[in-house]
């Protein structure tokens, strides 16, 4: 056999899978039983209506076939009729929404729809790590805009790269920074598309989850977004959903219509029970929603009494700035405690950790009596 193709060799070292080995291998051996605060999979599932809804599909015989290629309509009219009432967003279900096999395969697909090869694709710094394999698949170059910490992380667009730029990447609520966008932040972003001809791609995977009252802020509520741009928004953390597979990429329909292009060709659709469960999900009761974003701000609220300048406003997550002497590394060895190390976020994750809140309470409260122990 041939030696593999370059695009292969271009993927950067998978994070995730590399720190859950790790990790496995650390809770291999011999010592009191390790704790993992380093993973983002959200802890409870979908409300019971949202399963038996998948069951009552899977019940019917006609299920089974291959589902249309582009989804079932009334699911994405389901994230339009969403968009609308949650966000002040007018989508047009039949061409500004996409369904997607979970948003990380979109992360791949939307570098391959907007950049040639050798052109550039920004990332936020910090990032969530699966935007690199992005670019390295689609053969362009990889450029960044710092998020600035003393301006609540907002993208700092000077010291973006302005040369052949086909996408940026931003992320509110923030993995790993846990802020919500701050003021002006996606206007900044619009300016910059219209300045550089890049698309802007917003992920919106922990949208929902946002705390002390705060609304949810989707990018295609911001003036001229979707001349410029799409948003992700995945079922995984919003309705505990991850192992489902299920997303949608909206908003510009020429960035939708390549997307649709594409997944004619590489993929069938999603397994069609999955997709009435979506339905399912997104249309009917919400109150797990407001349980989930509750139980979070509580778990925050409580590991702020162990590290209380944390600062976090969304997502599930704390990004936690580590004392001078310690170490992911040291957590996990000396401490049996692991957390997601910074330095796989980007260049600024640097002697950073992230923290997850998506474990138990009993899990979050060992957790945070080793942490204790650590920083004495
Ligand atoms: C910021 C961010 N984007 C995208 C994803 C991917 O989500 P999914 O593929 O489950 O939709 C994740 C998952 O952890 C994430 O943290």
């Amino acid at each position: 056999m041939r030696g593999r193709p370059h695009r292969l060799g271009r993927l950067p070292q998978q994070y995730f899978t590399a720190l859950l080995a790790r990790v496995a291998e650390h809770a291999a051996l011999d010592g009191e039983p390790l704790v993992d605060l380093g993973r983002g999979n959200p802890e409870v599932g979908p409300p019971q209506h949202v399963v038996d809804s998948l069951a009552a599909a899977a019940d019917d015989p006609s299920a089974h076939g291959y589902p249309p290629f582009r989804g079932l309509p009334a699911l994405r009219e389901a994230v339009a009729a969403r968009y609308a009432e949650l966000y002040g967003v007018e989508l047009d279900p039949h061409s500004e929404v996409a369904i997607v096999p979970g948003t990380k395969t979109a992360i791949c697909e939307l570098a391959l729809v907007l950049a040639e090869r050798g052109s550039t694709i920004v990332l936020p710094d910090p990032y969530y790590p699966d935007y690199p394999s992005g670019p390295a698949l689609a053969a362009a170059r990889t450029g960044y805009v710092p998020l600035d910490r003393r301006a609540g992380w907002a993208p700092d667009f000077v010291q973006a790269p302005r040369e052949d730029v086909a996408a940026v990447f931003l992320n509110y609520p923030s993995n790993p920074c846990a802020v919500c966008a701050p003021t002006g932040a996606f206007a900044l972003a619009v300016a910059y598309a219209h300045n550089t001809g890049a698309a802007i791609i917003h992920d919106f995977a922990y949208g929902d989850l946002v705390f002390d009252g705060r609304a949810p802020r989707s990018f295609l509520a911001e003036p001229g977004a979707k001349e410029v741009g799409v948003e992700m928004f995945s079922m995984s953390k919003t309705y505990g959903m991850a192992g489902w597979r299920l997303g949608f990429v909206v908003g510009n329909a020429e960035i939708v219509s390549r997307l649709d292009l594409l997944a004619d060709h590489v993929r069938v659709g999603i397994f069609t029970p999955v997709q009435h469960a979506g339905i399912a999900a997104l249309t009917g009761p919400q109150d797990s929603v407001a349980e989930r974003v509750a139980t979070y701000q509580r778990r925050r609220d409580r590991v702020r009494e162990v590290l209380p300048d944390l600062e976090c406003e969304g997502s599930f997550y704390l990004w936690w700035e580590l004392p001078d002497s310690l170490t992911a590394e040291r957590l996990l060895t000396e401490h049996r405690l692991a957390v997601a190390p910074g330095e796989g976020f980007g260049s600024r994750g640097a002697g950073w950790a992230r923290l997850s809140l998506a474990v138990s309470d009993e899990i979050l409260e060992i957790g945070l009596e080793r942490l204790a122990r650590a920083i004495l």
